[in-house]
């Protein structure tokens, strides 16, 4: 596996390569490595980025606090079978000589509901920079994981805005046993708080179960008061949504999908379940 910390090395290793390309903000957890593995399986040559991207952080005590161990993450991708490990700094992300105006979108109504309207700023951020990383990897597949369902459908609006020949893999959410599902933060959870955490996967699962047989707004209700009950959950929204248009599910709506984000102290979980095909 090589390890490139420049624009050149990874222009000079990915020339004529079919490029699979998965890009991260490191603390590697099985989720990654199951979209490395993805890549590996299609027979792609596989890109991993880990860069902690500064403008999609709309909270500077998450960006300080996001975990970084890149001697574990080089470690847990040499035996995933990734080809090429991309490590920059934010000089290399961020060049003054590029236009600023080329990497600023406007990806519309989802980019302000739910994690967008949570975290002002945070689309644009990772528009910005995986538009960049695009552009430095050039792929021609890339890889993300269904947890950040939301965060999904804006690189593929981001893909389709620009034109860009390139396939968006969307793969589904790896979870531990209890139905947790895998992510970076979860490394800062107290071994109570991630007993705790679960209520997120079973809220989802009980809303599965009883969609049809409540109205939406009962069961986010339930859920709701779920969380109400232990004050160390700040619950931020519970919905049922239309996953196409990120507008609350109407009757007839297709492709529903159950959407939640909470804090569990000063940690902020999302997760997502599919309730209709
Ligand atoms: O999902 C992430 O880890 C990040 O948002 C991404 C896509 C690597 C952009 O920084």
């Amino acid at each position: 596996m090589k390890i490139a910390k420049t624009r050149k090395e990874v222009i000079d290793w990915t020339t004529n390569q079919v490029v699979g390309f998965v890009p991260t903000m490191g603390a590697l957890h099985d989720g990654h490595l199951h979209l490395v593995r993805t890549s590996k399986e299609r027979g792609l040559f596989t890109v991993v980025s880990i860069f902690v991207n500064p403008t999609q952080f709309n909270d500077a005590n998450d960006f300080e606090k996001y975990p970084v161990n890149h001697h574990r993450d080089i470690e847990a991708l040499l035996s995933s079978g990734c080809d090429l490990v991309f490590i920059p700094s934010v000089d290399e992300v961020y060049r003054s000589t590029d236009d600023p105006n080329k990497y600023k979108h406007d990806f519309g109504a989802i980019e302000r509901v739910y994690e967008g309207a949570q975290r002002p700023g945070h689309f644009e951020g990772v528009g910005r920079v995986v538009h960049i990383l695009f552009d430095i990897v050039k792929p021609n597949v890339a890889f993300f994981g269904e947890k950040d369902f939301q965060q999904l459908a804006v690189i593929r609006a981001l893909v389709s805005l620009c034109k860009m020949e390139m396939e968006i893999v969307g793969v589904p959410t790896v979870r531990e046993k209890s139905g947790l599902a895998m992510s970076s933060r979860n490394e800062r959870l107290s071994p109570t708080q991630r007993d705790k955490a679960v209520l997120i996967f079973n809220s989802l699962s009980w809303a599965k179960s009883q969609f049809g047989k409540m109205s939406n707004s009962e069961i986010c209700h339930e859920v709701a008061k779920r969380f109400e009950a232990d004050l160390e959950w700040n619950l931020e929204y519970i919905d049922l949504i239309d996953g196409d248009t990120f507008e609350s599910a109407q009757d007839g709506s297709m492709n529903i999908r159950a959407v939640i984000a909470a804090k569990l102290g000063e940690i902020r979980l999302i997760d997502n379940m599919k309730i209709t095909a």
